[in-house]
């Protein structure tokens, strides 16, 4: 176990924190994608049912949301570290006899976990300001279910992914999402120090398959609405 001050200090530690983290979001995005399941009934009235539920735990959704914007943070911030300092670590190796031969396997691997990593974190960026932050209620956004006026989330999605340049951008973005996940998933296992080498085979695979899961469910969201040119509303 890390003590608790070098958690913060210590590339160790810092991988802790990486690996943590992680794990906190992939139970995010399994719900998070749970929960969007909901647009493919067709009708807006699971969907915005759904979000004023959680819109009705009022602070508790609040607390929620700053709990998984640290967590966002946090996971970029100790990558960025762990990245930057294995890079440096490997240019004092390098500096005796030079290698010959290209990056090895795992420099790949970093650099394309870096590189996902930053393209997921756009993705995040525009998905908030189009939906977190898009029309509210104030905007005109008003849905009735069950004789209750709500938040017109499913309407939000709708016109978002009517438009085109949108679906291309958020079906990329899921590409890069697999990506991140099919190995991130087996490293933050290792980064935990649980990964035991008889499992590492089966955690790949694990991860793997989880990772289609994820995009294909995701994926399939703003091509089925286009598609259906907003779904059977
Ligand atoms: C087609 C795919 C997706 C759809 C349709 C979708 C839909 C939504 C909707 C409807 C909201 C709720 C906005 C609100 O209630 O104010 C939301 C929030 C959010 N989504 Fe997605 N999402 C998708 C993919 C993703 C992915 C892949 C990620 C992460 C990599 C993600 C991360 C988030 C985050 C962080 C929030 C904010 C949560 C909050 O503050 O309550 N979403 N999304």
């Amino acid at each position: 176990m890390v003590p608790l001050k070098r958690l913060f200090t210590s590339t160790l530690g810092r991988k802790y924190l990486m690996g943590a983290s992680g794990f906190a979001l992939v139970l995010f995005i399994v719900v998070h994608l749970l929960g969007n399941l909901t647009l493919y009934t067709g009708s807006g009235d699971a969907i915005n049912t759904y979000a004023a539920k959680l819109d009705a735990l009022g602070i508790g959704k609040l607390i929620l949301e700053l709990g998984l914007g640290l967590t966002i943070l946090l996971h970029v911030v100790t990558a960025i570290q762990v990245t930057y300092s294995s890079k440096v670590a490997r240019a004092v190796q390098y500096d005796a006899p030079k290698s010959k031969g290209g990056p090895t396997k795992n420099t790949v691997t970093t650099r394309n976990m870096i590189i996902t990593g930053l393209v997921l974190l756009v993705f995040i960026v525009v998905h908030l300001i189009q939906f977190r932050f898009g029309p509210k209620i104030e905007d005109g956004y008003t849905a009735n279910v069950s004789g209750v006026m709500v938040h017109d989330i499913y309407r939000v999605v709708v016109e978002t992914f009517l438009d085109i340049k949108n679906v291309i951008f958020y079906v990329g973005s899921m590409f890069f999402l697999g990506f991140h996940f099919r190995h991130g998933f087996w490293s933050a296992f290792q980064s935990l120090g649980m990964l035991n080498p008889r499992w590492s085979k089966p955690i790949y695979c694990l991860g793997f398959i989880i990772a289609i899961l994820l995009t294909v469910g995701f994926l399939f969201m703003p091509i089925y609405i286009y598609a259906t040119q907003g779904g059977a509303q």
